[in-house]
C-alpha cells in the first residue's frame, strides 16, 4: 500500500506540474505568488488520505486535493482583504503586495482554475456520472457555506453580543465545512458507500472546528515568527473568537467593558491588544480554550476509528494529533 508520506510528495509533484498562463502577469502573478508560499496543504492532504482510508487509489484523489487548495487560497486571498490582514504565510498578503482591485480579480481567477480540476472526473469513465455529481454538489455546497461563514464573520464584528452557538456556527462555516468536503471528496473518489462518506465528513468537520478555535487561540498568543500572521489582528479587526466571547461571558462589568469598547474602537494600539490577552489570561479563557480544542481533536480521532486499521488510518490519527500542537 502507498503511503501517505508518499502521497504528500505525489500531491505537491502534481500541483507544481500544474501550469497558469502567463498573460497578463496582473492577473495571474499574484496567483503563482500565494500557491508558491506554500501553506500546511492539510486540505489536500484529507483528500488524498480521505480516499486511501476509504480503499481507493490516493492517486486517483489529486485533481481533486488541487481543486480544494486552490479554493483554500482563493477564500485566503478574498479573507485578507476582508480582514485588513498585511501578513500570510510570514510574507505580504496579495491586496498589499499588490491592490485590492487585483486581490479580487486574481481570487476570481483562482475559484475558476479550482473548479476547472474537477472536470477530471466527468471527463474520465472510472468514475461515474453520481460520483462526478457528489464532488461538484460538495465542492460547490462548501465553497457557498464558507461565504455564509464570512459574512456572519463579519456580521459579528459590528455586534455587541454573540452567543457561544452563533459562533460556532459560523466557524462551522467559514472554516470546518472546507476540511468537511475536502475528506468527503476523498471518499466519494474512493467509491466508499454513504455511511463511510459521512463519517469522512463528520472527522472532517470535528476537526476543522478544532482547527479553527486554535486559530484563533494562535492569533492571540502564538508566536508571530511562527505563525506567519500578524498577532493580536482579530482583536485590531474586533472580530467575535472563541477566546473574545469565552471572555465576555465571564468578565466583571468593569472588565466587560474593557473588552467590549477595545473590540468596538476599530483602531486599537498595541497595549490595547496587551490588555485584552491579559484578561485572557484572569479569565483563564486560554486554558478553557486549549480543552475544548484538545476535546474536539480526540473526538475527531475516535471517529476515525469507525474505519478499519491501516496505514492511512495511522497516518490520518498523526495528522490529527500534528494538527492539535501545531504553531502556526
Ligand atoms: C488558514 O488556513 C485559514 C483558516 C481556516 C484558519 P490554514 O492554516 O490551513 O492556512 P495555510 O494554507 O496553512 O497557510
Ligand atoms: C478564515 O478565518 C476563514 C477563511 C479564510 C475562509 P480567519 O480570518 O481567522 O483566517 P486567517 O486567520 O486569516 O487565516
Ligand atoms: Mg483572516
Ligand atoms: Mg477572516
Ligand atoms: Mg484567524
Amino acid at each position: 500500500m502507498i503511503r501517505l508520506s508518499t502521497n504528500k510528495n505525489i500531491f505537491d509533484d502534481y500541483f507544481h506540474s500544474l501550469s497558469l498562463p502567463e498573460s497578463p502577469a496582473s492577473l495571474y502573478e499574484p496567483i503563482s505568488y500565494i500557491l508558491s508560499i506554500g501553506g500546511k496543504k492539510i486540505r489536500p492532504k484529507m483528500v488524498v488520505a480521505g480516499c486511501g482510508l476509504c480503499g481507493g487509489n490516493p492517486k486517483d484523489a489529486l485533481p481533486a486535493a488541487a481543486a480544494v487548495e486552490m479554493l483554500h487560497n482563493f477564500t485566503l486571498i478574498h479573507d485578507d482583504i476582508m480582514d485588513n490582514a498585511d501578513k500570510r504565510r510570514g510574507l505580504q498578503t496579495v491586496h498589499v503586495k499588490w491592490n485590492s482591485s487585483t486581490a479580487i480579480l486574481s481570487g476570481d481567477a483562482l475559484f475558476a482554475q479550482a473548479f476547472k480540476q474537477l472536470l477530471y472526473y466527468g471527463a474520465d469513465n472510472r468514475f461515474s456520472k453520481d460520483q462526478y455529481q457528489a464532488l461538484v454538489s460538495s465542492f460547490l455546497n462548501a465553497t457557498q457555506i464558507v461565504c455564509e461563514g464570512q459574512a456572519r464573520d463579519m456580521d459579528f464584528e459590528s455586534r455587541q453580543h454573540v452567543s457561544i452557538d452563533e459562533y460556532l456556527l459560523m466557524i462551522e462555516q467559514k472554516t470546518a465545512a472546507l476540511l468537511q468536503s475536502s475528506f468527503q471528496m476523498g471518499a466519494i473518489i474512493a467509491g466508499a458507500d454513504e455511511k463511510s462518506v459521512e463519517e469522512c465528513g463528520n472527522i472532517g468537520l470535528k476537526a476543522g472546528i478544532a482547527f479553527q478555535i486554535q486559530d484563533d487561540l494562535l492569533d492571540a498568543i502564538g508566536d508571530p515568527e511562527k505563525f506567519g500572521k500578524k498577532c493580536g489582528g482579530d482583536i485590531a479587526e474586533g472580530k467575535k473568537t472563541y477566546l473574545s466571547i469565552l471572555a465576555l461571558q465571564q468578565a466583571s462589568i468593569d472588565d466587560k467593558a474593557v473588552l467590549q469598547n477595545v473590540l468596538a474602537s476599530g483602531a486599537t494600539t498595541s497595549n490595547e491588544i496587551s490588555d485584552v490577552i491579559q484578561l485572557y489570561h484572569k479569565y483563564d479563557v486560554i486554558n478553557q480554550t486549549k480543552s475544548e480544542i484538545d476535546r474536539l481533536y480526540g473526538e475527531a480521532i475516535s471517529s476515525l476509528m469507525y474505519f478499519r486499521e491501516s496505514t492511512f488510518r495511522d497516518e490520518i490519527n498523526t495528522l490529527l494529533n500534528q494538527l492539535q500542537n501545531r504553531e502556526n
